[in-house]
């Protein structure tokens, strides 16, 4: 048996009863799941492309890689080519089992962001590998390492990783022959900053060996119920990533491969969704500092990463007797214990009612 954490939300469930109590109803900060409307552009290519009776491409559909490659020198000012792309069936799946795609396994240590969403940690242990926390790498000294986990913008804190910090992660881990996998999901969610890929030239220097950055368009597009994301970089990773999950039956559904494909050619509604998580920002931001909290990094992403200084479950509390859910830091690691996250992803009406009950 594989030991996995305890599933964390579970502890959260009578802070959420509590919430749930306030006579105006929750407003749930707690996931960042979204909760605006899916695309139209994008329902009406999963509709059209609803008759699909055959097996699908695990590599996907040439229009779809196009696309991903579209996108990403379009937005983001990254080169690769479209055969170094790969479908994912939304980005925890590729999270939970890089490490074992790559074959990594027991004696060998996955490195991960000190503060992380949980997912690096349960991926390493699926593969019999070690979770290892540690945003410095000297801490490591000559060990070498097969895998290293870098998060920009950051759940849970919202931090962008500059060029240069990432160009010296890439320069360690080649000295290593370590494997650089960036997860990016939150990438098209710059506030004071603007996030950079691990695949950009500032960053790469113009080759992609040994790194794979991890995309999502749960967040950009609202697909999370899709479940679409893709990754894209080193040609020969790709090629190993595709093999396996080939013969694994690790496939995207074709529907979801044409509903992507437009998503992603589409920036339009992707810059409204921005604009509606711009606002919730800016007026959640003041109400929480207001009431005593001090918001840290959360300069990118669907998160305000906040403390008063408190045992983070004391923060839990006190917000849930407001009727506002929120996640406890310590759910991300201990270096989060006096932290809490609050998602931005609640309706303008929720958000309005936890400004109000801020006050
Ligand atoms: C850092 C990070 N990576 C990956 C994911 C998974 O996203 P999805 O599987 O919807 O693409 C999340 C979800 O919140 C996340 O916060």
């Amino acid at each position: 048996m594989i030991a996995l954490p305890d599933f964390p939300w579970d502890r959260l469930l009578p802070y959420q009863d509590l919430a749930r109590a306030h006579s105006d109803g929750i407003v749930d900060l707690s996931v960042g799941t979204p909760v605006d409307p899916v695309p139209p552009v994008v329902r009406t290519a999963l509709a059209e492309a609803a008759d699909s009776p055959g097996y699908p491409l695990t590599y996907g559909t040439p229009r779809l890689r196009e696309a991903a490659a579209g996108w990403l020198r379009r937005r983001h000012g990254v080169t690769v080519d479209p055969a170094d792309i790969l479908p994912i069936i939304g980005s925890k799946e590729l999270v939970a089992w890089l490490p074992t795609l790559l074959g990594v396994g027991p004696g060998e240590r996955v490195v991960l962001p000190e503060l992380a969403y949980p997912t690096y940690d349960v991926g390493a242990r699926i593969a019999g590998a070690e979770p290892y926390a540690a945003d410095g790498l000297l801490a490591l000294g000559p060990e070498r390492v097969p895998l290293v986990w870098v998060n920009s913008p950051s759940n849970p804190t919202g931090k962008v990783l500059p060029a240069e910090h990432l160009r010296k992660v890439v320069a360690w881990a080649r000295e290593r022959g370590a494997v650089v996998a960036s997860d990016e999901c939150y990438i098209e969610l710059g506030w004071e900053e603007q996030p950079i890929s691990i695949l950009h030239p500032d960053v790469c220097g113009g080759s992609q060996e040994g790194l794979l950055a991890v995309h999502s368009l749960s967040k950009r597009s609202n697909l999370a119920g899709y479940r679409a994301g893709f990754v894209a970089g080193d040609s020969s990773l790709v090629k190993r990533l595709l093999e396996v999950r080939k013969h694994a039956g690790m496939i995207m559904p074709a529907p979801v491969q044409a509903a992507m494909a437009v998503a992603l050619d589409d920036d339009r509604h992707a810059q409204e969704q921005r604009e509606r998580y711009a606002w919730r920002r800016a007026v959640l931001r003041p109400a929480l500092e207001r009431a005593g909290w001090r918001i840290e990094h959360s300069t990118a992403g669907l998160y305000l990463w906040a403390t008063n200084g408190t045992n983070c479950w004391d923060q839990v509390r006190a917000l849930a007797e407001k009727g506002i859910l929120v996640a406890p830091g310590d759910f991300y690691g201990d270096a989060g214990r006096s932290h809490i996250r609050v998602a931005i992803t609640a309706t303008d009406e929720r958000v309005d009612a936890a400004v109000m009950r801020l006050q």
